[in-house]
Protein backbone atom coordinates (compact mmCIF):
# COMPACT_ATOMS: atom_id res chain seq x y z
CA UNK A 1 0.00 0.00 0.00
CA UNK A 2 0.90 3.97 -0.77
CA UNK A 3 1.78 6.12 2.54
CA UNK A 4 1.49 9.23 0.80
CA UNK A 5 3.56 12.10 1.68
CA UNK A 6 3.72 13.27 5.76
CA UNK A 7 5.42 16.11 6.81
CA UNK A 8 6.43 16.93 10.32
CA UNK A 9 9.32 18.66 12.72
CA UNK A 10 11.47 17.59 15.27
CA UNK A 11 13.41 20.29 16.51
CA UNK A 12 14.68 21.83 13.78
CA UNK A 13 14.94 19.22 11.02
CA UNK A 14 12.00 18.49 8.68
CA UNK A 15 11.08 14.94 8.58
CA UNK A 16 9.08 13.45 5.50
CA UNK A 17 7.65 10.36 5.40
CA UNK A 18 6.46 8.44 2.15
CA UNK A 19 6.52 5.24 0.28
CA UNK A 20 9.72 4.45 -1.75
CA UNK A 21 9.84 5.19 -5.34
CA UNK A 22 10.82 2.25 -7.43
CA UNK A 23 13.49 4.54 -9.07
CA UNK A 24 14.89 5.29 -5.32
CA UNK A 25 16.22 1.23 -5.49
CA UNK A 26 19.40 1.38 -5.73
CA UNK A 27 19.69 4.44 -2.96
CA UNK A 28 17.49 1.71 -0.94
CA UNK A 29 20.38 -1.35 -1.61
CA UNK A 30 23.36 1.59 -0.76
CA UNK A 31 21.68 2.37 2.47
CA UNK A 32 21.08 -1.31 3.45
CA UNK A 33 25.03 -2.33 2.84
CA UNK A 34 26.07 1.10 5.09
CA UNK A 35 23.08 0.49 8.01
CA UNK A 36 24.00 -3.11 7.97
CA UNK A 37 27.89 -2.60 8.55
CA UNK A 38 27.23 0.53 10.97
CA UNK A 39 25.57 -1.55 13.86
CA UNK A 40 25.30 -5.73 14.85
CA UNK A 41 21.54 -5.13 15.51
CA UNK A 42 20.26 -5.58 11.95
CA UNK A 43 20.12 -9.20 10.10
CA UNK A 44 22.98 -9.90 8.18
CA UNK A 45 26.80 -8.36 7.47
CA UNK A 46 26.93 -5.41 4.27
CA UNK A 47 29.09 -8.10 2.03
CA UNK A 48 25.70 -10.31 2.67
CA UNK A 49 23.10 -7.63 1.14
CA UNK A 50 23.54 -9.09 -2.80
CA UNK A 51 20.25 -7.95 -3.67
CA UNK A 52 20.38 -6.59 -7.27
CA UNK A 53 18.55 -3.43 -8.24
CA UNK A 54 15.74 -5.77 -10.03
CA UNK A 55 15.05 -7.10 -6.94
CA UNK A 56 14.88 -4.02 -4.71
CA UNK A 57 12.48 -2.85 -7.57
CA UNK A 58 10.17 -6.03 -6.84
CA UNK A 59 10.41 -5.48 -3.34
CA UNK A 60 9.23 -2.00 -3.70
CA UNK A 61 6.65 -2.62 -6.46
CA UNK A 62 5.32 -5.45 -4.39
CA UNK A 63 5.15 -3.49 -1.21
CA UNK A 64 3.36 -0.45 -2.85
CA UNK A 65 0.60 -2.46 -4.42
CA UNK A 66 -0.17 -4.64 -1.74
CA UNK A 67 -3.23 -3.78 0.19
CA UNK A 68 -1.62 -5.33 3.58
CA UNK A 69 1.90 -4.36 3.78
CA UNK A 70 4.20 -1.35 3.30
CA UNK A 71 7.67 0.28 3.20
CA UNK A 72 7.88 3.71 4.65
CA UNK A 73 11.20 5.90 3.63
CA UNK A 74 12.48 8.85 5.85
CA UNK A 75 13.64 11.47 4.89
CA UNK A 76 15.52 14.46 6.97
CA UNK A 77 16.21 18.09 5.38
CA UNK A 78 15.53 16.03 2.41
CA UNK A 79 18.50 13.33 3.14
CA UNK A 80 17.03 10.02 2.73
CA UNK A 81 17.67 8.84 6.12
CA UNK A 82 16.05 4.98 6.72
CA UNK A 83 12.57 3.44 6.34
CA UNK A 84 10.77 0.78 7.71
CA UNK A 85 8.05 -1.50 6.89
CA UNK A 86 5.52 -4.21 7.48
CA UNK A 87 4.76 -7.26 5.79
CA UNK A 88 2.17 -10.50 6.78
CA UNK A 89 3.51 -13.47 8.47
CA UNK A 90 1.99 -15.52 5.72
CA UNK A 91 -0.98 -15.37 3.88
CA UNK A 92 -2.38 -18.25 5.27
CA UNK A 93 -5.55 -17.70 7.35
CA UNK A 94 -3.85 -18.94 10.58
CA UNK A 95 -1.04 -16.44 10.30
CA UNK A 96 -2.50 -13.57 7.73
CA UNK A 97 -3.84 -11.25 11.65
CA UNK A 98 -0.39 -11.31 12.55
CA UNK A 99 2.43 -8.27 11.16
CA UNK A 100 5.79 -8.24 11.05
CA UNK A 101 7.52 -5.11 11.60
CA UNK A 102 11.47 -4.05 10.36
CA UNK A 103 13.23 -0.85 10.83
CA UNK A 104 16.62 1.00 10.38
CA UNK A 105 18.34 3.99 10.13
CA UNK A 106 21.35 5.39 9.64
CA UNK A 107 23.29 6.23 12.50
CA UNK A 108 23.64 9.69 11.58
CA UNK A 109 19.90 10.30 11.79
CA UNK A 110 18.86 7.93 15.03
CA UNK A 111 18.36 9.58 18.95
CA UNK A 112 16.46 12.22 18.61
CA UNK A 113 12.93 10.81 18.02
CA UNK A 114 12.65 9.73 14.41
CA UNK A 115 12.40 6.51 15.04
CA UNK A 116 9.15 7.13 17.31
CA UNK A 117 7.21 8.99 15.02
CA UNK A 118 7.88 6.11 11.98
CA UNK A 119 6.75 3.54 13.89
CA UNK A 120 3.64 5.37 15.34
CA UNK A 121 2.77 6.22 12.08
CA UNK A 122 3.54 2.64 11.12
CA UNK A 123 1.42 1.13 13.69
CA UNK A 124 -1.58 3.41 13.02
CA UNK A 125 -1.46 1.63 9.39
CA UNK A 126 -0.60 -1.89 10.52
CA UNK A 127 -4.16 -1.43 12.78
CA UNK A 128 -5.91 0.30 9.48
CA UNK A 129 -5.38 -2.87 7.70
CA UNK A 130 -7.12 -5.12 10.26
CA UNK A 131 -4.26 -6.81 11.41
CA UNK A 132 -4.61 -7.83 15.41
CA UNK A 133 -1.05 -7.97 16.44
CA UNK A 134 2.40 -6.79 15.27
CA UNK A 135 5.64 -8.43 15.59
CA UNK A 136 9.64 -7.92 15.77
CA UNK A 137 12.60 -9.46 16.64
CA UNK A 138 14.98 -7.17 18.33
CA UNK A 139 18.67 -8.24 19.63
CA UNK A 140 20.00 -8.69 22.87
CA UNK A 141 22.12 -5.72 23.73
CA UNK A 142 19.70 -3.28 21.37
CA UNK A 143 18.94 -1.69 24.79
CA UNK A 144 17.83 1.74 22.78
CA UNK A 145 15.33 -0.33 19.90
CA UNK A 146 13.84 -2.52 23.31
CA UNK A 147 13.26 1.12 25.17
CA UNK A 148 11.49 2.57 22.23
CA UNK A 149 9.27 -0.75 21.81
CA UNK A 150 8.51 -1.20 25.25
CA UNK A 151 7.16 2.77 25.47
CA UNK A 152 5.17 1.93 22.53
CA UNK A 153 3.56 -1.04 24.17
CA UNK A 154 5.17 -4.54 22.74
CA UNK A 155 5.87 -6.82 25.49
CA UNK A 156 8.55 -9.19 24.95
CA UNK A 157 7.40 -13.29 24.42
CA UNK A 158 10.47 -14.96 23.87
CA UNK A 159 13.76 -15.61 23.23
CA UNK A 160 16.09 -18.09 21.46
CA UNK A 161 19.64 -18.18 23.02
CA UNK A 162 22.57 -17.37 20.71
CA UNK A 163 20.26 -16.52 17.56
CA UNK A 164 23.42 -14.83 16.08
CA UNK A 165 27.34 -15.87 15.75
CA UNK A 166 29.23 -13.00 14.81
CA UNK A 167 32.45 -12.73 13.10
CA UNK A 168 34.41 -12.53 16.43
CA UNK A 169 32.77 -15.42 17.71
CA UNK A 170 30.56 -13.98 20.05
CA UNK A 171 26.77 -14.51 20.37
CA UNK A 172 23.46 -12.05 20.64
CA UNK A 173 19.89 -13.66 21.37
CA UNK A 174 17.13 -13.04 19.20
CA UNK A 175 14.37 -11.48 21.36
CA UNK A 176 10.90 -11.96 20.41
CA UNK A 177 7.95 -9.06 21.27
CA UNK A 178 4.47 -8.61 20.19
CA UNK A 179 2.25 -5.72 20.19
CA UNK A 180 -1.99 -6.93 20.50
CA UNK A 181 -4.27 -4.28 19.67
C1 LIG B 1 16.43 1.40 16.74
C2 LIG B 1 16.10 2.68 16.01
C3 LIG B 1 15.09 2.41 14.88
C4 LIG B 1 15.48 3.66 17.00
O1 LIG B 1 15.20 4.88 16.35
P1 LIG B 1 15.70 6.27 17.00
O2 LIG B 1 15.19 7.37 16.15
O3 LIG B 1 17.16 6.21 17.23
O4 LIG B 1 14.94 6.21 18.41
P2 LIG B 1 14.21 7.40 19.16
O5 LIG B 1 15.16 8.55 19.23
O6 LIG B 1 12.88 7.64 18.54
O7 LIG B 1 13.93 6.73 20.59
C5 LIG B 1 14.90 6.02 21.26
C6 LIG B 1 14.46 5.84 22.70
O8 LIG B 1 15.42 5.01 23.33
C7 LIG B 1 16.01 5.72 24.45
N1 LIG B 1 17.39 5.28 24.53
C8 LIG B 1 18.46 5.73 23.86
N2 LIG B 1 19.54 5.01 24.20
C9 LIG B 1 19.12 4.08 25.10
C10 LIG B 1 19.77 3.02 25.81
N3 LIG B 1 21.07 2.78 25.66
N4 LIG B 1 19.01 2.25 26.63
C11 LIG B 1 17.68 2.47 26.79
N5 LIG B 1 17.02 3.45 26.13
C12 LIG B 1 17.74 4.24 25.30
C13 LIG B 1 15.81 7.17 24.11
O9 LIG B 1 15.84 7.97 25.29
C14 LIG B 1 14.43 7.14 23.47
O10 LIG B 1 13.42 6.98 24.45
P3 LIG B 1 12.41 8.17 24.85
O11 LIG B 1 11.68 8.54 23.58
O12 LIG B 1 11.53 7.54 25.87
O13 LIG B 1 13.29 9.27 25.37
C15 LIG B 1 17.38 3.32 15.39
O14 LIG B 1 18.25 3.72 16.44
C16 LIG B 1 18.10 2.43 14.42
O15 LIG B 1 17.74 2.34 13.26
N6 LIG B 1 19.17 1.75 14.89
C17 LIG B 1 20.00 0.90 14.05
C18 LIG B 1 19.27 -0.31 13.46
C19 LIG B 1 18.45 -1.03 14.51
O16 LIG B 1 18.90 -1.30 15.61
N7 LIG B 1 17.21 -1.37 14.10
C20 LIG B 1 16.27 -2.06 14.96
C21 LIG B 1 16.36 -3.51 14.77
S1 LIG B 1 15.20 -4.37 15.80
Amino acid sequence: MIFNEEKYTLGERNIVLRSAHEDEADMLIDYLKTVCGETNFLLVNPDEVKYTTEDEVKFIKSHNESDNELVMCAFVDGAYAGNCSFTSRGSSRRARHRADIGIALFRKYTGFGLGRLMLERLIQKIKDCGYEQAELTVVSGNDKAYHLYESLGFKECGRMPNANKYDDGTYSDDIYMVLKF
